[in-house]
C-alpha cells in the first residue's frame, strides 16, 4: 500500500508498505478515506519529538471503512465507515475509567504519561499511523465511532482530534460567563478553541498569532477580535493594557513547543536544542493571565524539560489544566453540535491533497503556504 514514511527532519515521502495485519484480537484493519495533517505533526516532521524513527508513518486524524476485524471485535463491523479518535486507549485501565482516554496505561509501553497515539513516535507508542491507505486500529471496540448518517467526511474526520482538542481546550479555561479568554496560536486548534470559548460563556475572546490569513479567518470564524504579535509591542503589555490592567482570566496556549517570537529561546531550543524546543507562547500566557487565572495548555510538549516561568505561576496563584484531548469522552456531545450547525468543523479544511503528494503537503502546511489552514490527504480510492 502507499504510506507516508518519515526518512529524517523535513523530509517525508510516499512509499510502498506492506498493508497492516491483525495482530490481536481486538485489532480492526480499516481503509482509509481522509487523513489530515495536524499541527503535531510538524513538531515530529521537524525532529523535535524524541525516539521519532525512520521509516514510521505519521497520521492521527482519521477516517475509513472497515475492512477487517479481529475475533474480539464486538462493535465494528465489516463495511462500517468511522472515525478514529487520535487516542489509542484500552478503555479499561484506571485512567480509561475515569474517561482519560489520552492517558491510557496500557496502550503505550513506552512511558507512564501519554497514552498511545497513531503515528506519533515511539514516545507514544510506536504505533504506525493513518497517512497511508490503510491503518490498523487496535482495541477496535474502544475508539472508532460509526460517523453518523447524513455526517460529512470532512468534519467527521475534523471530530478525531481537532474539534475535541479545541473544545477540551476551552473546557480545560474553566471560563465563567463574562471572562476575557485569550487564545495563542490561529492553526486549526486555536481557531476552535476560540470558537468553543463562546460556548462557555466567555465576554470576549482574544487570538494572538502572525499568519495574516489566519488572523482573518479566526476573526470572521471565531467570532473575535485578533492580532499580530509582532504589530502590537509586547504581548503581555498589550493585554494587560485592554484588560483593565488586570491580565485576562483565562489564556490558552494552542502554540506548543515550537512557538515564534523569542530569538533566545530559538537559538537555544530550536537552534542547539538545549532543552525541548521554543516556549514564548506559554510565557505570554502565564504573564498575561490575571493573578488567580487559569492557563489551559493543549499545545504539545515533549517529555524532555522546557523553559517555563515557573515563578510567575506560584506567585500569581495561577491554576494550570493541560492535557491532551479525550476525544473519546467529548464525541457525544461534539457530535450533536455539529449535527445542530453550533460547529462547522469542515470549514477549517483549506486543502484536499491526493495521498501521494504527502512531501508537498508537508511542505506546505509547514511554512503556511497557499494560506493552507488544515490540509485532509485522499488515498487513490477515496478518490474514485
Ligand atoms: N493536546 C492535544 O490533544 C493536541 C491535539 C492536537 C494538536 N495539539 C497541539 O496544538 C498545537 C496547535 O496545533 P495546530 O494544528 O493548530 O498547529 P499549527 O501549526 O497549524 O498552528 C500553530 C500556530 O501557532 C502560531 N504561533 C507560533 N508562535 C506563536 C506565538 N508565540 N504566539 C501565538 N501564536 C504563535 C503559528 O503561526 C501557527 O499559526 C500544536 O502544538 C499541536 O501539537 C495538541
Ligand atoms: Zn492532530
Ligand atoms: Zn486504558
Amino acid at each position: 500500500m502507499l504510506a507516508m514514511n518519515f526518512r529524517g527532519p523535513q523530509r517525508v515521502r510516499i512509499d510502498e508498505k506492506p498493508v497492516p495485519e491483525i495482530l490481536h484480537p481486538q485489532d480492526a484493519i480499516v481503509r482509509v478515506t481522509r487523513s489530515c495533517i495536524c499541527g503535531s505533526d510538524l513538531h515530529l516532521y521537524n525532529g523535535s519529538v524524541p525516539d521519532t524513527r525512520v521509516g514510521m508513518t505519521f497520521g492521527h486524524e482519521v477516517t475509513g471503512v472497515v475492512e477487517q476485524v479481529g475475533p474480539e471485535v464486538e462493535n465494528l463491523k465489516v463495511g462500517d465507515h468511522v472515525l478514529v479518535p487520535f487516542n489509542i486507549a484500552c478503555g479499561k485501565c484506571v485512567f480509561c475509567r475515569q474517561e482519560l482516554y489520552g492517558n491510557c496505561h496500557e496502550s503505550n509501553p513506552e512511558a507512564t504519561a501519554v497514552g498511545g497515539i497513531y503515528g506519533y513516535s515511539h514516545t507514544a507508542g510506536g504505533y504506525d499511523g493513518g497517512q497511508a491507505e490503510y491503518v490498523r486500529v487496535p482495541y477496535a471496540d474502544v475508539g472508532p465511532v460509526v460517523i453518523p448518517e447524513g455526517m460529512d467526511p470532512d468534519d467527521a474526520v475534523m471530530l478525531t482530534d481537532v474539534v475535541p482538542t479545541g473544545y477540551q481546550a476551552a473546557e480545560m479555561g474553566g471560563i465563567q460567563p463574562g471572562d476575557t479568554v485569550v487564545v495563542f496560536g490561529a492553526g486549526p486548534v486555536g481557531i476552535m478553541a476560540a470558537r468553543c470559548a463562546w460556548l462557555f460563556g466567555a465576554g470576549r475572546v482574544i487570538v494572538i498569532d502572525q499568519i495574516d490569513y489566519r488572523l482573518d479567518f479566526v476573526r470572521r470564524y471565531a467570532p473575535c477580535e485578533a492580532y499580530d504579535f509582532r504589530s502590537i509591542g509586547d504581548p503581555v503589555l498589550f493585554l494587560k493594557k485592554t484588560t483593565d490592567w488586570l491580565g485576562a482570566d483565562v489564556c490558552i496556549d494552542a502554540v506548543g513547543a515550537e512557538a515564534n517570537g523569542s530569538p533566545a529561546q530559538n537559538l537555544l531550543g530550536r537552534g542547539m536544542k538545549l532543552v525541548a524546543g521554543a516556549t514564548p507562547a506559554l510565557h505570554w500566557a502565564i504573564n498575561s493571565v490575571k493573578k488567580g487565572g487559569i492557563v489551559s495548555i493543549v499545545g504539545v510538549y515533549g517529555p524532555t524539560q522546557s523553559l517555563v516561568p515557573i515563578g510567575n505561576v506560584v506567585n500569581k496563584g495561577i491554576t494550570i489544566r493541560a492535557n491532551q484531548a479525550s476525544v473519546k469522552r467529548l464525541l457525544p456531545r461534539l457530535i450533536e453540535h455539529v449535527q445542530n450547525g453550533i460547529l462547522d468543523p469542515k470549514a477549517l479544511i483549506t486543502h484536499r491533497i491526493p495521498l501521494e503528494y504527502v512531501s508537498d503537503a508537508y511542505r506546505m502546511f509547514s511554512a503556511k503556504l497557499d494560506d493552507c489552514i488544515k490540509p485532509v490527504l485522499l488515498p487513490p480510492a477515496a478518490r474514485a
